[in-house]
Formats: structure tokens, sequence, C-alpha cells
């Protein structure tokens, strides 16, 4: 089956052709790419290949993804994706990202998706333990972080290589299933 979860106002799912010209702007807004991964321009050719090596995904394995892409109910308009890496050396531990187009800022939609992934990963498929890191510059991801419930767990100094001569600080941030847990009797 493939990924399918719902929240009062996101779908999110895997990734379909159509999802190729949003993705493509917004991996190109140079707000959205600054802290991540991907080198700019963000090619066609790029986004072809995240398609097709998330379209078909159907269960989180060692060592892989998938990517999700997070869809508005109301719209239907393809506003960002969520990363999720299972570690190789762990079928328990999971590393995620997410991100959101410039316009849907400030919306809570970042927060909302990445709930679901959070009990999807520990309710249903009994992780022990999730983390994400972020650039101590961007307080959009870290504070997004806390607003879930992730803790500080370290900051590693100039540990990313943000241009051939600067290096960022990175904030390491994690949750544990016991921490989810107890959260939610909080709620
Ligand atoms: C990080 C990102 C996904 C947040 O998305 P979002 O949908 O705007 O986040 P939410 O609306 O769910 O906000 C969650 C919390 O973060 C805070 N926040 C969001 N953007 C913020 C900003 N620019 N500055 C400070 N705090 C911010 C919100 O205030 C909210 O907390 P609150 O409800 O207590 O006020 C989005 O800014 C983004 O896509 N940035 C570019 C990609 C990126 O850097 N991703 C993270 C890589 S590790």
């Amino acid at each position: 089956m493939p990924f399918h979860f719902e929240t009062p106002r996101l779908i999110i799912r895997n990734f379909r052709d159509s999802d190729l010209e949003p993705l493509l702007a917004y991996r190109n807004d140079l707000e959205v790419a600054i802290y991540q991964g991907w080198k700019l321009p963000y090619s066609r050719e790029s986004g072809l290949e995240l398609i097709a090596n998330t379209r078909d995904k159907e269960a989180v394995q060692q060592g892989e993804g998938p990517q999700l892409a997070v869809q508005l109910k109301d719209t239907a308009e393809m506003i960002g994706d969520l990363g999720l890496f299972v570690f190789r050396r762990d079928a328990r531990q999971a590393r995620i990202g997410f991100t959101i187009a410039r316009g849907h800022w400030r919306r809570g939609f970042a927060a909302e998706a990445s709930t679901r992934l959070l009990g999807y990963l520990f309710d249903e498929l009994d992780f022990h333990r999730v983390s994400a890191d972020c650039d101590v510059l961007n307080p959009a991801s870290w504070r997004t972080l806390e607003k879930l419930g992730f803790r500080r767990e370290a900051c590693h100094i100039q540990s990313y290589p943000m241009s051939e001569n600067q290096w960022n600080d990175e904030y390491v941030y994690a949750m544990l299933k016991s921490e989810w847990v107890e959260r939610r009797v909080k709620r």
C-alpha cells in the first residue's frame, strides 16, 4: 500500500509525476533552500529523480527514505515534503526533515504534518528514537522541532559545509518513544 496519512488540513502521500512543477518551484526558492542539503539551481533531473525514487515506496526500510509529499486538503496544492531516513544500523531509529513552500509558512503546516509522521513512526511502527538536525541559524526549523516536543541534545560546531569556505554549527534534536507517549498523556 502506498503511503497515505491525513490530518485536519493535510494529506501526506507518495510523490506523483504531477508534483514536479511545485517541487521545482519551492526547491529553487533561495529562502527555502539556504539551509538544505541540495544545491541551487535544483534541476528538473533532480526533481524527476526524487519523484521516481519515492513514487512507489510502500514501507520504511533500513538505510533509506521515503520522502513524502504534503498536500493541502482544501485546494489539493502540493506545498512541501517530509523527509524520513531510517538508520542503516538500526531499524527503530530514524531522522526526519521538513520543507514547506514559502507562501505557506507560519500556518502550522510543518508541525501538523510532522506530528502525523511521528505518530506513524512511534505508534504504528514502534520506533524507539527519532532525531533531526538543523542549522543554528535556522530558527524556523528548531522552533518547529521544539514545538513538536524534540529535545536539543547537542550543538555540533562547524559541522555543516555551508559553502567552500564557510562551516556552520548544527543543533541535534531527538525524541524518544517514551517522551512521545508522555506528551500524549499530558495533552
Ligand atoms: C522550517 C519550516 C518547514 C517551518 O514550516 P512552517 O509550516 O512555517 O512551521 P509551523 O508554522 O508549523 O511553525 C512551527 C513553529 O516554528 C515557529 N516558526 C516558524 N517559522 C519561524 C521563523 N521564520 N522564525 C521563528 N520561528 C518560526 C512557529 O512560530 C511555530 O511555533 P509556534 O506555533 O509556537 O509559534 C519552513 O520554515 C521551511 O520550509 N523552511 C525552509 C526549509 C528548511 O529549512 N527546513 C528545515 C531543514 S532542517
